[in-house]
């Protein structure tokens, strides 16, 4: 991997200026859009939507990550392939059968993603090992922007890595949830890849040098 990689959270942008913050996020050295879609029933939490969803593909520059926090995904690969995505993102708790899923997300021509909740082992994902693009390791409960980074996450993501390796599988790590300039580089050097970062990102005065002073720090 050439470099480790920032994903700004438009779930913390305003969303009464979101193509305001949506070129913020372009004109920033950010590297990808990271999307948060909740339906209310796996997380007790809606955010948004399609239609938001293209209105910021309408002016995104960037790779579009999209978390897709919502029980039954299979139905909705085809839209979000059709509005633009270029990763997707499925939770194994919402899977029941994730193989199939994530070959439909492959053949519908985006890179295909695995998140789990913070209690779910990552051992469970060494037999799709080689079919998952990117697992997302939830490093808070998924629902909600703004809450504290779980310390065990550490943990997860060397365990993962040793997984990645020894199948020699090409899949990157990706952190979600209370990503700071506290914990950046600790999750680098246990193996991360990609970090996601919402409120530390949107809630500074200058979200462009945040997203600068995050890549800075993780190399
Ligand atoms: C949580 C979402 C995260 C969230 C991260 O359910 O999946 O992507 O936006 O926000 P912060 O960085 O504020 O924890
Ligand atoms: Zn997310």
């Amino acid at each position: 991997m050439a470099s480790n990689l920032i994903a700004p959270s438009v779930l913390a942008a305003d969303f009464a200026n979101l193509q305001r913050d949506v070129e913020m996020i372009n004109n920033s050295n950010a590297d990808w859009f990271h999307i948060d879609i909740m339906d209310g029933v796996f997380v007790p939490n809606i955010s948004f939507g399609m239609p938001v969803l293209r209105d910021i593909v309408k002016y995104a520059k960037k790779t579009i990550d999209v978390h897709l926090m919502i029980i039954n995904p299979d139905r909705y690969i085809k839209t979000f392939a059709d509005l633009g995505s270029n990763i997707l993102t499925v939770h194994y708790e919402a899977c029941t059968h994730l193989h199939r899923t994530l070959q439909a997300i492959k053949a519908e021509g985006m890179k295909a993603g695995v998140a789990i909740n913070p209690h779910t082992n990552v051992d469970l994902l060494e037999d799709t090992i080689h079919d998952i693009d990117l697992v997302c390791i939830m490093s808070v409960n998924p629902g909600f922007g703004g809450q504290s980074f779980i310390e065990n996450t550490y943990k997860k993501v060397q365990k993962l890595k040793e997984i990645i390796i020894r199948n020699n599988a090409d899949t990157r790590i990706e952190i979600d949830g209370g990503v700071t300039d506290k914990n950046a580089k600790q999750l680098i050097d246990a193996g991360a890849d990609v970090l996601v970062a919402g409120s530390y990102v949107f809630k500074s005065n200058d979200p462009i040098q945040t997203i600068q002073g995050l890549k800075d720090l993780i190399g």
